[in-house]
């Protein structure tokens, strides 16, 4: 690249990305940032009645195309056949987001089951894991690609009610680091080191509490889900050519 033109740097028309979780939150925020750079998303959760309605809303609001799947990232055996059935239907993957996670809470350490860590495993770090395997392997035989896995401040931060979800997402991002190696030059694997954002999770929280909290943050607040997305855009387009392996943290500056 001998200049750097940011109307085209960000551009991603002609991409096909997946977003797991992408009916809610934060892949929500992402599918549709997607989508207005040009791409085709497809928008995967349990859930495919909401995934329907997210795609649909994507492609009134964007005029980009949108997909909805179901998916679960917690069983790794329906990996393989989810990654084949999208492909044949539409086409080869350019970018994958990991998105899709869960953090059950509990009250005390004793409280979490074998089944719970197990779980929290499967979703968080297992099924990334898998789904960047299929589609790396694919994107690194093909025209090459962008990983984003979305994972948690709570990683380097890890306070008493998230353990296994803050080993998941350090795991996450270990994982990033490595399968940028295995699928680089032509393949980008990236995190995104997600701080505190008001979605759906924030919504069992003590706001007041929460308040004080966030008034330490350099940001002074919590996220709202739109601002996940310039980062997101960012790892996915040509204007992340040279970074790799890196873990981007967007916290709004907590301590
Ligand atoms: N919000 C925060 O403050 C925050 C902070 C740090 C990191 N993060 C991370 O950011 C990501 C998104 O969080 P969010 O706050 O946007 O979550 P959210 O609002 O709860 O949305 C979660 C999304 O993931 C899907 N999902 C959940 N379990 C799934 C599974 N097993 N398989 C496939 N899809 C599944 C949900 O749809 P269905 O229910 O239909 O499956 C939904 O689309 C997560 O990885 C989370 O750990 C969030």
């Amino acid at each position: 690249m001998t200049g750097f033109d940011p109307r085209t740097a960000f551009d991603l028309t002609g991409r096909t990305a997946l977003v797991t979780g992408g009916s809610r939150g934060l892949g929500r925020q992402i599918a549709e940032g997607f989508a207005r750079a040009g791409a085709t998303v497809i928008v995967a959760s349990r859930n495919l009645e909401s995934c329907r309605a997210a795609a649909a809303e994507i492609t009134r609001d964007t005029g980009a195309t949108a997909h909805p799947a179901a998916l679960h990232v917690g069983r790794w055996d329906t990996l393989a056949p989810f990654v084949e059935k999208l492909v044949a239907e539409h086409g080869e993957i350019d970018v994958l987001v990991n998105n899709a996670g869960m953090s059950p809470l509990y009250d005390a350490v004793t409280d979490v089951t074998e089944a719970l860590f197990d779980k929290v495993l499967d979703v968080n770090l297992k099924g990334p894991f898998r789904l960047a395997a299929l589609l790396g392997t694919r994107m690194a035989a093909g025209r090459g690609g962008s990983i984003i896995n979305i994972t948690s401040t709570g990683a380097v931060r890890p306070s008493p009610h998230i353990l296994p979800y803050a080993a998941a997402k350090a795991g996450l991002n270990t994982l990033t680091a490595g399968l940028a190696h295995t699928f680089g030059p032509t393949v980008r694997v990236n995190a995104i080191m997600a701080g505190t954002f008001l979605t759906d999770v924030s919504k069992a929280w003590d706001m007041d509490a929460f308040a004080a909290r966030a008034a330490r943050f350099a940001a002074g607040r919590g996220g709202q889900p739109s601002e996940i997305v310039g980062a997101a855009l960012y790892l996915a387009s040509d204007a992340a050519g040279y970074t790799t392996g890196s873990v981007l943290t967007v916290d709004g500056g907590q301590p």
